[in-house]
Parts: C-alpha cells; structure tokens; sequence
C-alpha cells in the first residue's frame, strides 16, 4: 500500500477518535516514530494489521468504519491532489480517472510493487454504467464504494451502486457498477 493511505488511516482515527486512541493504535502496531510515506510502499499486510487494530481500539464494525475512512480519504485525496482531476465535472470522468491515477502514483516504484497495484483494478465501461473488476488482498471494495459515493454527492451527481460479486462473500474479485443517472434534479 503506498504510504499515503497508511498515514490516511492514522489522520483519520485521530480526527475521528482523538489523540489518545490514535496513539493507541501507534503503539498496538508499532509505529510511534514511523512516518507514513506518500513516495514509499509499505506491504499489504502491514496495512490488514493497522485496519485490524484501528478497528480494534475504535470498537467499530469494519464496514461502518471502512465507509466514513472512504469519505475521509474523498475530501483528502480529492483535494489534496485536485491537479488529477482538474477540470473534471462529472463523477464518471473521475471513476474512469482513477485507475490512471493510481498508475501514475506508483510509477516510481519497484516494478513487483506496481504490479500489485496497479493489477488491483480492472474498468469496464458500458453506456450506462462503469464496471470495476477490483481483486486486492485489502479486500477494500467499500472503501472504493464510499468514495465513489463521496465523488458523486461532490459533483451533485445521482448514482446507484450494486456489487454482484465481492471477495467478502467468497468470490475471486469483486465487481462494482456504478450507473450513472445524471445530475441530481436533472434527467440523466
Ligand atoms: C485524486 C484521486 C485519488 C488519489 C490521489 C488516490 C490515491 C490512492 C493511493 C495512493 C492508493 C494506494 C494504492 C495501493 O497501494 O494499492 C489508493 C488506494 C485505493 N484507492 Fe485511490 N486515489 C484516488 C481516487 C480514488 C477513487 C476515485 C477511488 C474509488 C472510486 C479510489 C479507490 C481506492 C481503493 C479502493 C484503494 C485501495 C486499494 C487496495 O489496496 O486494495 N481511489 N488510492
């Protein structure tokens, strides 16, 4: 996982849960001096371990906390990197963006640690709909889900989700559409 979502993740529980249980989680996974790295690849496992502990000493449930880390990530990342999707206007453009965004992130990493990112994603697109074949041992299909959500109700857009296959319920990837139904108040 490329660091910038590690040190997402420690942002968010300190924002969400205060100082105290962030550094909770600090010590339960061994980072107190670690600086997460936006330019460094930390491995998948290091990254199911922190989740499990955040899930841990915030006593959530995975999905509900999975959910709100999403709309977390949106306003960080959206923003935080805006250059990506300057001039964008349109919650598909941004779906059919993100693969290449992530590409474009790992680009100076290790061939073996790009591969396993950028193989994570897979878009199909039909006219109606966008179809992500999204296969990760992170199994964050509702982190993909909640910013896509986030991304529409940014952009004013309707959307419905549906996820016919998912890891979670013993599938080999999950497959997320997302069907776009144009502005909100408006016809698609
Ligand atoms: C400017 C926009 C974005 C930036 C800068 C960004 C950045 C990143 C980075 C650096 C990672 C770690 C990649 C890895 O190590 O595998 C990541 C993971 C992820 N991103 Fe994005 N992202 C953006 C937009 C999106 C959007 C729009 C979605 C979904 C609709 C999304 C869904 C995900 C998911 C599900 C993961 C976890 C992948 C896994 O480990 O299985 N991202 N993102």
């Amino acid at each position: 996982m490329i660091g910038i979502i590690n040190k997402l993740l420690f942002e968010f529980v300190g924002h969400q849960w205060g100082a105290e249980t962030e550094g909770k989680l600090r010590a339960e996974t061994g980072t107190q001096m670690v600086e997460f790295r936006m330019d460094t690849y930390y491995p998948d496992t290091e990254w199911q371990a922190q989740l499990a502990a955040a899930l841990r000493v915030t006593g959530q449930a995975e999905e509900a906390f999975v959910w709100d880390f999403g709309h977390y990530c949106g306003v960080e990342l959206l923003k935080g990197f805006s250059g990506f999707v300057r001039g964008v206007t349109t919650t598909r453009e941004v779906i059919t963006r993100q693969p290449r965004i992530h590409n474009t992130l790992s680009s100076t990493f290790a061939r073996e640690d790009r591969d396993r990112i950028n193989e994570k994603f897979r878009l199909a697109e039909l006219s109606d709909r966008t179809i992500m074949h999204y296969q990760s041992p992170n199994r964050l299909c509702t982190l993909y889900r909640s910013i896509a959500q986030w991304v529409a109700d940014e952009f004013g857009d309707t959307i419905v989700i549906e996820e016919p296959r998912c890891q979670k319920r013993g599938d080999a990837e999950c497959e997320i559409h997302i069907i776009y139904k144009g502005k909100k108040g408006q016809p698609a």
